[in-house]
């Protein structure tokens, strides 16, 4: 059982809920232009309304309130906060200040979110994270946003998933803002990024008292299909490889062995010799402050199993149980192995920052919409991450999403809710899986 202390939440981000994207002299982000080019959102949707949370943010606490969840993981469009000339903007500031307030007086504690991924138009314009300046910009907005939510908000995670911000947005093209950069460019991007995270994370301490701070990144860990030993330690190195079959560069050590271990992985200095950015040791100092949590976005990942001493990938079988979007096999012991593979590595405790099932949910003719995918889901993994809080320190468990929202490329067509959002009206129903989730934490709880 998990105990009383383990904090169960839901996740959500600002360009997937807020809408009013010029409400307020917000500016413009790179996703406010990327779905204004024909072709790229699959359904050809964009940020403008979906859950209107920049509206409705009492209705969103209410629904969170009566889920019974703890904790809520938001977050903050940069856009809204600091304006083209980089300063404040108060009334973005309000909303958010607002939203905390609420927040805090139904009891439910605010996971700030400082980047998830909607880049100002203006920063991208000057260079984005090409441009070394881009640390200082990020560190000046944490300034203004840790100075704006003083005694309202002390729990904060810097960036979102790093390795689809880059893959996805500056690799292969398919999220904002639509580039291809080369090995180079990625390896210079990759460390200004971490140098946000390194400058905002001095400037959380400084700003926030009794801070907890983490980076979220995602992984799709390796399980041995066998309680294997040599299995196991294979699949834990591979997770941790820094050059695998699927992306460039790895998903895992590259950005997080810098923060949690003060240094790239050895290979990488070997790999990327001649294509290496300038990596001071002041940098590095500056990336690996000490966190407190080791967050992690787990959704699924792949069976492993040893042929001739070898690990090898085990093909999905034709029919295997899948989310309605192309990634998304139902593993639930990739979540059990994930926090053992980080807990083993970065020595600290690990708390879920996401996770969620996609399906293809309507409203029945009862009026309800019955997601039962979704219940088994949530259940399968809840069971092995039960299993893992029995041997580590894990702290919790954020759902992906408190409702359906805007998928990034996938535009209004995927729903990841346990809310259902009707987009023709902005009505909201709690599925079956809403009152599923609020009945497993009044039970873990008890
Ligand atoms: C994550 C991302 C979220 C959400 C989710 C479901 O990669 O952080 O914003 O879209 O996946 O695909």
């Amino acid at each position: 059982m998990f105990n009383k202390d383990f904090i169960f939440g839901c996740a959500t981000a600002s360009y997937q809920i807020e809408g009013s994207i010029d409400k307020d002299s917000k500016v413009l982000s790179i996703w406010d232009n990327f779905t204004k080019i024909k072709g790229n959102i699959i359904d050809g949707s964009d940020g403008s309304i979906v859950c209107d949370s920049y509206i409705k943010y009492k209705d969103d606490v209410r629904l969170l309130k009566n889920l019974g969840v703890k904790a809520y993981r938001f977050s903050i469009a940069w856009t809204r906060v600091i304006d083209e000339n980089n300063n404040p903007n108060q009334k973005g500031l309000d909303y958010y200040i607002n939203l905390c307030k609420e927040l805090l007086k139904n009891n439910i504690t605010p996971y700030v979110t400082l980047y998830h991924w909607d880049l100002p138009q203006w920063i991208m314009d000057k260079g984005g994270v090409l441009n070394d300046e881009i640390s200082d910009f990020f560190a000046y907005y944490t300034d203004v946003v840790t100075k704006a939510l003083d005694g309202l908000v002390k729990d904060y995670i810097t960036i979102n998933e790093p390795q689809c911000i880059m893959h996805l947005g500056f690799r292969v093209g398919a999220h904002a803002p639509g580039l291809k950069y080369t090995d180079k460019e990625m390896l210079q991007a990759i460390h200004n990024l971490l140098l946000c995270h390194g400058k905002a994370v001095r400037i959380i301490r400084k700003n926030v008292k009794n801070s907890t701070i983490g980076f979220a990144p995602c992984s799709r860990p390796m399980v041995p299909v066998s309680e294997d030993k040599e299995l196991y330690d294979k699949c834990y190195n591979k997770y941790f490889e820094l050059v695998n079959d699927y992306e460039f560069p790895n998903r895992v050590s590259i950005y997080s062995d810098p923060i949690f271990l003060g240094d790239y992985p050895k290979e990488y200095y070997l790999v990327f010799k001649d294509i290496l950015p300038k990596i001071t040791k002041e940098d590095l100092k500056l990336i690996s402050q000490p966190l407190d949590y080791i967050y992690q976005n787990i959704y699924t990942g792949n069976y492993y199993s040893l042929k001739d001493n070898e690990l090898v990938k085990e093909d999905f079988y034709f029919g295997y149980p899948e989310g309605n979007i192309d990634w998304l096999q139902v593993v639930p012991k990739s979540i059990y192995y994930g926090v053992k593979y980080l807990n083993q590595r970065y020595k600290l405790p690990v708390i879920i920052s996401e996770n969620g099932f996609c399906s293809n949910d309507f409203i029945s003719l009862d009026g309800k919409c019955h997601d039962m995918q979704r219940i088994d889901y949530i259940k399968r993994y809840l069971i092995e991450l039960e299993k893992a809080f029995k041997e580590l320190p894990i702290k919790g468990y954020f759902y992906w999403s408190l409702f359906d929202n805007f998928e990034w490329n996938s535009g209004l067509s995927k729903r990841f809710g346990l809310v259902y959002v009707d987009y023709r009206n902005g009505n909201r129903i709690e599925k079956d899986s809403y009152y599923a989730y609020k009945e497993i934490i009044e039970e873990a709880l008890k």
